[in-house]
């Protein structure tokens, strides 16, 4: 619900759990009063006091009133170079060369329904469930007009933001920064949560005391990153899973970003959120806008569990687009780990051949099957089949697959290019690089300029045609390297800051294509494993391949980190042969079923080679998640367990809806002798109701919550136990 409050100057936004209130503050200055727990209503501002502090100007209509700053209250959207010293939100070039920015409320106004921002990701949803909130504020001087929106899902206490910029001088002027969310807190007693990695081994969370001064994490490589990942969590020193405030933000983007928090001098804190301001600008024309990407907040006032859950929910019902909203997903075999590029027909189809009968869907043809593509030095750009590979092209073989009773998918690189291949012959010009300079490579490939219309529309057209009438029914987009040498051809010296973003803009709008021409097919994201893991791509690809590392303990850590904010039913997981090929581990293949099922799930192995043990381990664990499929990818999510912590097992819970059934599942560490007895205590169950327990002795809710199952001492290391739990 959001109340517009006239006549004492308030803007407040209730969800189910939470209460964001701003005033309008003299001289029209738009400040931040309030987000946290829900209260009744009232005004928050008594919270916003007025003090003459040394060094704090007060702006020119203040006259001799030395107790206004904008350096000392919490504002909404932080301006630049015209008295608040903290973090800026934008900052302006304006055409004499100043860099200011001076933002005055000008009106609001309500609306039922969710704003959409062109070409860009953001939620949606029905009038029903949304509302939205848009501010307009000023800078009368340089004439740019900043709208802040804000979206509110009431009922899964997400508020969303954007920010869209608009030129309405008679010249031009540079934004030189933009972000899409600044949130002050009138405290800067809070903990600072990331989520940071590298390859094979992402979205680690570390939790560190905010401190005076500035800190956070970012990416410029071009993409969300392996390194760090644009959902940040601020929390009361106390907080934990299930106590506690604490707030979730995450940036709707794909490309640089930057969080970043600051705690001032009179220990107040601000979060900033949006575009990283690394080698970014953007100019507009008279009559010109931008729009700043979309960043969603969830605050929960009862810990990191209930946040996440609402995040979960936020995600699956609005972010996640149809089909695949409520579509089944299939479980999928993908041969990568198993031959790499070392491929032809029909050592696919003898691994495809084993697929069905074990209950999986869908296989997908992974990296190898175009232009010159026998190993990683060459062919990204030819995005025609390699018939010495696959005779007949894909038809033949998608044919094949289809006859043993599989759906069939493929992979695809379209933001990429290998000096060896037609395509970099005939367009060099078309990867980034910076005149004169040598070019960096990764992977021994370099990266398309996506900013340019003409080289999107060449790569888009080859791959259409080829999967065109192919009958495929899954595409996985990767991209593998990060950006370097960032300048393009195709803009002037004075818009070269503007690479970054277009790049970004250009992904999404292929993506958009993709979708649109292929309506019905599932399309997984990629980046080296889980480079680009945002709410961006989630908009456009419903799954996104979590991690390189298939290793199932430490996926346990990377998708335990993911989860803070991303769903289940989000994270490409797969079950891999060992020794893992990342970790040299070899860990029980009931396991590594656990483990992936908490996932999208699938295999990714030659089960050609296993066993019939194996395969039979593996047609039960396709058995057991298909028949959980609900409870696990729509189910709430509870971790039962912080595996950084190397406690004696790992533990996660999903619970229906209506809390009926839940499934838990746990894996053990490194065996040691003389272990204690243990019991796995659940979350989220009905205390009044009584649950049985895989089928077997039955104990009330508050029994399993409070006291738990009692664990059976397994020998070895890293064994699984899964509890199918159900209310009588
Ligand atoms: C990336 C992906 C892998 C695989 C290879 C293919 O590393 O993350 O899953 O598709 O590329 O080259």
């Amino acid at each position: 619900m959001i109340v517009l409050d006239q006549e004492n100057k308030l803007i407040t936004l209730h969800t189910k759990n939470t209460t964001y209130q701003m005033k309008v503050w003299d001289y029209n200055i738009l400040l931040h009063a309030y987000y946290g727990p829900r209260i009744s209503g009232g005004d928050l501002s008594y919270l916003l006091r007025c003090k003459d502090r040394g060094f704090s100007p007060n702006p020119s209509e203040a006259g001799v009133d030395r107790t206004f700053s904008l350096d000392t209250f919490p504002q909404e959207y932080s301006t630049c170079g015209v008295g608040d010293f903290r973090l800026p939100s934008i900052e302006l070039e304006l055409p004499c060369g100043s860099r200011t920015a001076d933002l005055r409320y000008v009106d609001s106004q309500v609306r039922r329904g969710k704003y959409s921002l062109d070409g860009l990701p953001a939620f949606h949803g029905s009038e029903g469930e949304w509302e939205t909130l848009s501010i307009t504020l000023t800078d009368a001087a340089a004439q740019v007009d900043v709208e802040l929106l804000y979206g509110v899902l009431e009922e899964y206490d997400v508020i969303t933001r954007a920010v869209r910029v608009v030129n309405r001088g008679g010249s031009a002027i540079r934004l030189c920064s933009c972000a899409s969310l600044c949130l002050d807190f009138i405290r800067s007693d809070l903990d600072m949560i990331t989520f940071n990695g590298a390859h094979v081994m992402e979205r680690c969370p570390s939790r560190v005391p905010l401190h005076p001064g500035i800190q956070g994490v970012g990416s410029v490589r071009g993409a969300s990153s392996h390194q760090h990942n644009p959902f940040v969590i601020l929390c009361g020193r106390d907080a934990d899973e299930d106590h506690g405030l604490c707030y979730g933000a995450m940036l709707l983007y794909s490309g640089n970003f930057q969080a970043v928090a600051e705690v001032d001098q009179f220990e107040n804190a601000r979060l900033v959120m949006g575009i990283n301001p690394y080698q970014f600008s953007w100019t507009l024309e008279p009559g010109e806008a931008f729009t700043a990407p979309e960043a969603a907040l969830v605050c929960s006032p009862s810990g990191f569990g209930p946040m996440s859950r609402q995040f979960h929910r936020g995600i699956r019902r609005s972010l996640i687009r149809d089909p695949w909203g409520d579509r089944r997903k299939p479980v999928l075999i993908n041969h990568w780990e198993a031959t790499e590029m070392y491929f032809d027909a029909d050592k696919l189809a003898a691994i495809a051949q084993e697929a069905a009968p074990l209950g999986m869907e869908l296989f997908v043809m992974d990296d190898g099957w175009f232009g010159a593509r026998n190993d990683d030095n060459a062919g990204l750009g030819d995005w025609f089949v390699n018939e010495k590979k696959l005779p007949g092209g894909l038809e033949a073989l998608v044919s094949r697959i289809k006859g043993m009773g599989l759906e069939f998918g493929i992979w695809i690189e379209p933001e990429m290019v290998n000096e060896d291949s037609d395509l970099y012959r005939a367009h060099p010009d078309w990867a980034l690089n910076v005149p004169g300079r040598g070019l960096s490579r990764g992977r021994n490939q370099l990266v398309l300029d996506f900013s340019r219309q003409e080289v999107r529309d060449h790569v888009y057209g080859q791959i259409k045609a080829a999967l065109s009438g192919a009958g495929i029914s899954y595409i996985k987009w990767d991209m593998n390297r990060s950006l370097t040498e960032v300048w393009s051809a195709a803009l002037p010296p004075e818009r070269q800051g503007e690479v970054y973003h277009r790049y970004v803009l250009g992904v999404y709008e292929f993506a958009q294509r993709l979708r649109a021409d292929f309506p019905d097919v599932l399309i997984e994201g990629c980046c080296g494993g889980g480079g680009r893991f945002d709410g961006g791509m989630l908009y456009y690809t419903p799954q996104i391949w979590c991690s390189d590392n298939t290793d199932a303990i430490d996926r346990l850590r990377i998708q335990y980190g993911t989860s803070f904010c991303y769903p289940v039913s989000t994270m490409g997981a797969h079950v891999s042969a060992v020794p893992n090929g990342v970790t040299g581990r070899i860990t029980p293949m009931e396991t590594r079923g656990v483990v992936a099922m908490s996932g999208t799930f699938g295999y990714e192995m030659d089960l050609s080679k296993c066993t019939t043990e194996e395969k039979e381990t593996v047609r039960r664990q396709t058995a057991f998640f298909k028949e959980h499929y609900e409870l696990i990818q729509d189910g709430d999510y509870y971790r039962l367990s912080d595996p950084f912590r190397n406690g004696p097992y790992t533990a996660w819970e999903h619970v229906s809806p209506d809390r009926r059934e839940a499934l838990a599942s746990l894996v053990t560490g490194p065996f040691r002798g003389a272990p204690p007895f243990l019991t796995l205590r659940l979350k989220g169950l009905d205390p009044s109701l009584r649950y049985r327990v895989n089928g077997g002795d039955s104990w009330p809710g508050d029994v399993l919550m409070e006291v738990g199952i009692p664990l059976p001492i397994l020998t070895g290391d890293y064994q699984a136990l899964q509890f199918y739990v159900k209310a009588e």
